[in-house]
């Protein structure tokens, strides 16, 4: 038995969907090495912070939960920080927290085992990548989180050098998978008893076949082929590598769902070409025109940044210009954050905060009427919708769409409440701007 065997972790994580999963990546791997998750900071003896640095508010996190619980080094617990903050900082950390002992970026989690031997031995323990690895994260011992949803990063890194982006310095080069293992934990997924699987990547179709036979598309007819597959999602999509095979792919494969999100940042092409998006305003609404002529009908949501410096009024306008061509079914907007490293931060033009505070609020105005019209075309229809959790006090069940979209609903009387991770049949009496409500039919959860 090692000495490991009876200490306890807590995890607490911020940013994106990957860092999210590769919490239960690094949550499981621990385990296979005999600690044990608990959930609370006071019950552990180490604890993870898996932080972000997209925007400067992410970063500030972090040091405020590890100034908060400093004094509990005393005690002996010992603090981790890992991910985005950390691969950026690096040692700066020790400097600015010194009750930290290991600081590790994503690209060497799989290195986690010896490190926590170092600080063990009351030693610190750096893990941090200099660009050039190709190592990808697999660990057969994912702690997976979710109850009816089975993550997959198909692709690490980013090689995209957007202007203002931290994510190329803070997780390394791209490496892609290979089919094979993203096949096997796709069917390891469904003999858990998953149904749904979401395909993860900073630019997930910039996946590249190692062996070369296989496109991101061809990838994703795959995954939706693995028996016992019902929905499969995939995110982020970058405009660059967005092909029409894609959407001819999702015509063709029944378990694909009906959603692309696709960030524009903005609807100027001088922006755009500022911020080294490398697609102009009309080939980012060419790949619309093509997700528009699917057979069936894709939701596209986006992400938009307001405020990048030198941002124009007009730049401004043509960004809710393009909001009224798309008609997107969602956005996640950001006011511009000068970040690190990044070019961005040396350019001339800064937008005053007041000025980048005033136009995300009328973006998210702009936008919210958008969504309240898109979200009303679904009131009347009968859709399928993924129970994802137990009943709320109001009496509705939560579910999602096949488009992603919310949708709560009430059970018929003496209808049994369906279980987390079935689908039902639900039809839709309500919409607001963000969720729809119905009333599940009386029929058994469909197969
Ligand atoms: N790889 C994806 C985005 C990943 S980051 C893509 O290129 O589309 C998620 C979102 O954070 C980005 O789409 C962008 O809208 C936002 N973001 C990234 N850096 C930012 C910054 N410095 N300030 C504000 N928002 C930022
Ligand atoms: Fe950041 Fe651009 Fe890479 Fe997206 S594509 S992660 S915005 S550098
Ligand atoms: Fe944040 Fe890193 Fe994800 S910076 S958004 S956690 S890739």
């Amino acid at each position: 038995m090692s000495s490991e065997q009876n200490k306890t972790f807590f995890i607490e994580t911020f940013g994106c969907q990957m860092n999210f999963h590769d919490s239960e990546k690094v949550a499981g791997s621990l385990v296979s090495q005999g600690y044990r998750q608990v959930q609370t900071v006071e019950e552990a003896d180490l604890i993870f912070y898996n932080t972000c640095s997209i925007r400067d508010k992410a970063e500030q996190k972090v040091f405020h939960r590890l100034n908060d619980y400093k004094k509990l080094q005393k005690q002996g617990k010992q603090f981790a920080v890992i991910g985005c903050v950390a691969q950026q900082e690096g040692e700066r950390i020790f400097e600015r927290a010194p009750h930290v002992s290991l600081v590790a970026g994503s690209a060497s989690y799989s290195h986690l085992p010896e490190m926590l031997v170092q600080i063990g031995r009351g030693e610190r323990a750096t893990g941090l990548d200099d660009r050039q690895t190709d190592e990808t994260f697999e660990t057969e011992f994912t702690a997976r989180v979710s109850p009816h949803r089975g993550y997959i990063t198909i692709i690490e890194g980013c090689d995209k050098f957007c202007a203002y982006c931290v994510v190329p310095y803070t997780r390394g080069r791209e490496r892609s998978r290979t089919v094979e293992s993203v096949l096997d934990e796709a069917r390891q997924i469904v003999q858990g008893g998953l149904t749904e699987i979401q395909l993860l990547g900073q630019n997930v179709n910039s996946w590249a076949d190692p062996e070369g036979k296989h496109t991101f598309a061809t990838l994703l007819a795959e995954v939706g082929r693995v028996p016992g597959i019902r929905r499969v999602r995939f995110t982020t999509s970058h405009p660059r590598h967005f092909t029409r095979q894609i959407v001819e792919v999702l015509d063709a494969g029944p378990t694909l769902c009906d959603h692309v999100h696709l960030p524009v940042q903005s609807g100027s092409t001088r922006v755009l070409t500022a911020m080294q998006r490398e697609y102009t305003r009309d080939e980012y609404l060419e790949r619309i025109a093509w997700i528009r002529q699917a057979k069936r009908e894709l939701s596209i949501t986006t992400d938009i940044i307001v405020g990048f410096p030198g941002e124009t009024e007009e730049d401004f306008h043509q960004t809710l210009s393009l909001m009224d061509e798309v008609q997107f079914d969602g956005i996640f907007s950001f006011k511009y954050s000068p970040r690190p490293n990044t070019p961005a931060i040396t350019m001339q033009d800064a937008i005053p905060e007041e000025e980048k505070t005033r136009r995300l609020n009328v973006l998210n105005e702009h936008q919210r009427e958008i969504q309240r019209r898109n979200y009303q075309r679904h009131v009347g229809q009968v859709v399928e919708a993924m129970v994802e959790g137990t009943q709320h006090k109001l009496g509705q069940v939560p579910g999602r769409t096949t488009q992603n979209k919310p949708l709560n609903f009430t059970i018929p009387e003496g209808v049994a409440i369906p279980a987390v991770g079935s689908y039902v049949r639900v039809r839709v009496i309500r919409a607001h701007p963000n969720s729809l409500v119905g009333e599940m039919l009386a029929a058994e959860p469909t197969q």
